[in-house]
């Protein structure tokens, strides 16, 4: 039997050939970065495909987090979630702000809206949840409680590029949403990420903000930082750009042979699509009941690495055991019992456009065995 190793992810690569051209004229006009030609074009195209108004091009998924907390004037405690990339609960610290950690929904993985307003305090100003693996949260739930509380929204949708729930873009959900555009996101520039907000003025500031916070030659009105996306990985997206409904698709293909084939596995299960969403199908996580299954998720996972299959324990360990935040009241396991059992059973299975049908199968066998 074929034993070459199937990798977790593969990035989406525009071709070489294609990409030429690009690099041609950005030599001839020597203009690599600040606010470019092509970092334009990529603005407005990202636009265009997302469907939404206002969108600010950076370096990487991370900035977006830290200049929203910044645009928005975020202090004290934020309520988040602990199942994610650290990332999220990262960019608060970034910010000086207290993480404060609620469970999540067992179903969608997302943070769970009913148990927001139990741990809001007099210093919380804002709420940071996750569209984890591409799931909407349910925004309208938590814009009634952040409606109720005064508190600001911010969507980390760095799983959730091109999702819609009725033909609209999740990304419209909250005060600001981000994206992020790394080499193993659905759409990427290789390093990148977006900001996404509601209105002209609010994109003026993000803009000062990721470039210093220049608002002119000699004018500095914020102490910003340099998030600012360069000629060359702009050009990149807006070639990689063109591929992506295509990739979205065959993610779509992968999605339903491993559910039509894993369906009856006993103590394996999956997460459904939802016909209102136009799915991304960024992640296929399983999620391992050990008692059922005969075997822990661990053990599942070292199999696949013995037979030279890479999944990935996505998202585990929970941010809330790092060093850095278990010492939180917020983070302790009996506050977080969903998350816990889900950190503990997940494994996010190889999904990229280019996993041929073989490969999928070598997968599934592994995990029917
Ligand atoms: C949920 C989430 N938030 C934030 C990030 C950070 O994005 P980046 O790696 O582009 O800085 C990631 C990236 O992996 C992520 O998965």
């Amino acid at each position: 039997m074929e034993n070459k190793s199937i990798t977790v992810t593969s990035p989406l690569l525009p071709s070489l050939k294609d990409f030429i051209p690009y690099l041609e004229d950005i030599w001839d006009r020597k203009w690599l970065t600040n606010n470019g030609y092509y970092h334009q074009e990529l603005e407005k195209a990202l636009c265009n495909y997302l469907g939404v108004k206002y969108l600010c091009l950076f370096t990487n998924g991370t900035l977006p987090l830290i200049t929203a907390l910044q645009a928005l004037r975020i202090t004290g405690e934020v309520i988040t979630t602990p199942y994610s990339f650290v990332a999220t609960t990262h960019s608060l610290c970034w910010n000086g702000i207290k993480p404060v950690f609620v469970d999540i929904d067992s179903i969608t993985c997302n943070i769970d809206p009913n148990k927001i307003e139990a741990a809001i305090t007099p210093r919380t100003t804002a709420i940071m949840p996750v569209h984890v693996y591409g799931y909407p949260c349910d925004t309208e739930y938590i814009q009634e409680i952040a409606d109720k509380y005064g508190l600001k929204v911010i969507y980390d949708a760095a799983h959730a590029f091109g999702v819609t729930v009725n033909g609209k873009s999740i990304l419209e959900a909250g005060d600001m949403s981000t994206l992020s555009f790394h080499a193993t996101k659905v759409f990427n520039t290789i390093e990148g990420g977006a900001l996404i907000c509601k209105d002209g003025q609010t994109k003026k500031r993000i803009d000062y903000l990721k470039n210093f916070g220049f608002a002119g030659e000699t004018i500095v009105v914020a102490s910003g930082i340099n998030g600012k996306m360069d000629e060359i990985r702009s050009a990149y997206g807006l070639l990689n750009l063109k591929q992506v409904d295509d990739a979205i698709e065959k993610r779509h293909q992968i999605a339903n042979q491993y559910r039509r084939e894993l369906e009856n596995t006993e103590g394996i299960s999956f997460m459904e699509d939802i016909p209102e969403i136009r799915h991304n199908y960024a992640y296929f996580p399983i999620f391992v009941d050990a008692e059922k299954y005969g075997m822990t998720r661990d053990e599942l996972y070292d199999k696949m690495k013995e037979n030279n299959v890479f999944g990935r324990r996505y998202f585990y360990p929970l941010i809330s055991s790092f060093s850095t935040y278990r010492g939180l009241d917020s983070a302790r396991s009996k506050n977080l019992p969903i998350a816990n059992k889900i950190a503990d059973s997940v494994i996010c299975l190889p999904m990229y456009a280019e996993l041929t049908e073989n490969n999928v199968e070598r997968v599934i066998e592994i995990i029917r065995k």
